[in-house]
């Protein structure tokens, strides 16, 4: 098992590079089976994306990396089912069913991985596809999928603008017969990334500023290169160690337009930020302030994926901060977590709120899910003495070299033990010397 040791305390001051977004990579990989040869840059090497290389490896596909790029041919793809133990890896797998119909004209799957957010259904993925020509079967755990007259345009509104759902439309969209409108469509920067890289390769996907796409059939798609877009999360999540340590930080290779719902919080509560088109800086001196109150919602909103190390910013803010979750049930499971280290945070429902104390202690704890896992860095990094933050694995789905990236800082942070993708990895390394 490993954990972050943290000895809280230490000022954040530099440079860094932001690695491309978790949530654009993954998506992408689906869409990859689509095209016959992609080659993907500024891909992080993150649990869940190998995952997702997992599961196109037993579809027969072909992938390498080499740095940070991702070569991946699908000439051997002659698969259109993906096993229970694969599905279970990440919640993701489950935008592979748009991808693998649209090109065998049928898939097998099973639902995706259980999640620590609380109910995750797809049931605005299985209807779209529905309305696209696909008929559904749910037997023994299995999805079974068929599209006997191939996948047909259609006109579809979503309830809710569901990322997941929205991918797995566009992706099926691409190579259907007719044209596909799709209206209360998701519009995170994420979606923007996945119709670039699907128009790189011949796509044709239109997004309109009034939240709806429309997608024109086209009969294939071809080979191209793609830059993967940085990670906003990872972006605001460094942010708010710079803030809660009182540091000074400029981020490069980011694109501070995409988590402006953010940065406006941190100003109100009082950092100084400096934004570029492809950078941005922030600095931090004397008290935090509570911000009014932040409530989460779909883009533009304000990010749940924020939302954890934000709050954990505000548990050593002057007064007191509401958060108010609309998007998962519960989003709030690490809030015990870092109620050890001594913040005070009253849970109602799906609404915290958080009393600013005057400082935190280090305690251990252990990460609860991915965000949660970060909030939990962010406040060991503040706390007085020793933090032992567990169970780290669910960090590792979506941070690159988090531990070094704040050592270069100043952190003082090292990782203990080994993850189960680490000890893979040296495993190869041994097998290869
Ligand atoms: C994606 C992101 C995740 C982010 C979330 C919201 C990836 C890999 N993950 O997750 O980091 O927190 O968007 O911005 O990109 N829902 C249904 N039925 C469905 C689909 C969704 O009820 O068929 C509900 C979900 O339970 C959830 C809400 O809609 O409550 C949002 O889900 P969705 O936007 O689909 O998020 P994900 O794509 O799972």
């Amino acid at each position: 098992m490993a954990n972050y040791v943290v000895h809280g305390g230490k000022r954040l001051e530099g440079i860094l590079r932001i690695h491309g977004a978790k949530n654009a990579v993954l998506p992408i990989l689906a869409a990859s089976l689509l095209s016959e040869e992609s080659v993907l840059e500024n891909c992080p090497d993150l649990t869940d994306v190998r995952s997702a290389l997992r599961i196109l490896e037993h579809l027969g596909c072909t992938t390498s990396r080499r740095g940070s790029e991702l070569h991946i041919s699908t000439q051997g793809c002659t698969r259109w089912s993906i096993p229970d133990h694969l599905m279970r890896e990440m919640r993701s797998s489950i935008v592979f069913l748009g991808a693998i119909v649209a090109r065998f004209g049928k898939a097998q799957l099973t639902h995706p991985g259980g999640c620590e957010l609380g109910p995750r259904p797809i049931d605005l993925h299985l209807s779209s596809l529905e309305k696209m020509g696909v008929q559904i079967q749910e037997e023994g755990g299995y999805i079974h999928c068929v599209a006997p007259e191939g996948l047909q345009g259609a006109t579809i509104t979503l309830p809710f603008p569901s990322v997941g759902a929205t991918e797995n439309i566009l992706i099926a969209a691409c190579t259907a017969h007719g044209t596909t409108t799709l209206f209360n469509a998701a519009r995170e920067p994420e979606i923007q990334d996945l119709a670039d890289y699907l128009n790189a390769c011949g796509a044709s996907i239109q997004l309109r500023a009034d939240g709806s796409i429309q997608v024109q059939g086209v009969k294939r798609l071809g080979r191209a290169r793609h830059r993967i877009l940085p990670d906003r999360i990872a972006a605001v999540t460094y942010l708010c160690c710079g803030a809660i340590t009182g540091g000074s930080l400029t981020i490069e290779d980011t694109l501070p337009d995409h988590y402006r719902a953010v940065t406006q919080v941190l100003e109100e509560m009082g950092c100084r930020i400096y934004c570029e088109p492809h950078r941005i800086h922030l600095t931090c001196q004397g008290a935090l302030q509570a911000p009014a109150s932040v409530r989460t919602s779909p883009y533009p909103g304000f990010p749940t994926d924020a939302l954890a190390p934000l709050m954990s910013l505000c548990t050593v803010a002057r007064g007191t901060s509401i958060f108010v979750e609309t998007i998962f049930q519960s989003r709030f499971k690490h809030v015990p977590e870092l109620s050890r280290m001594g913040a005070k945070i009253r849970l109602e429902g799906n609404v915290a709120v958080v009393e600013g104390q005057e400082a935190l202690t280090g305690a251990s704890v252990c990460c609860t899910d991915l965000r949660g896992g970060a909030g939990m860095v962010v406040a060991a990094l503040a706390a007085r003495g020793r933090s032992t933050i567990a169970e780290i694995s669910h960090i590792l789905r979506g941070y690159e070299h988090l531990d070094r990236h704040l050592r270069q800082l100043g952190a003082d942070i090292v990782q203990e033990g080994k993850d189960v993708e680490q000890k893979k990895d040296e495993g190869y390394e041994q097998e290869g010397s």
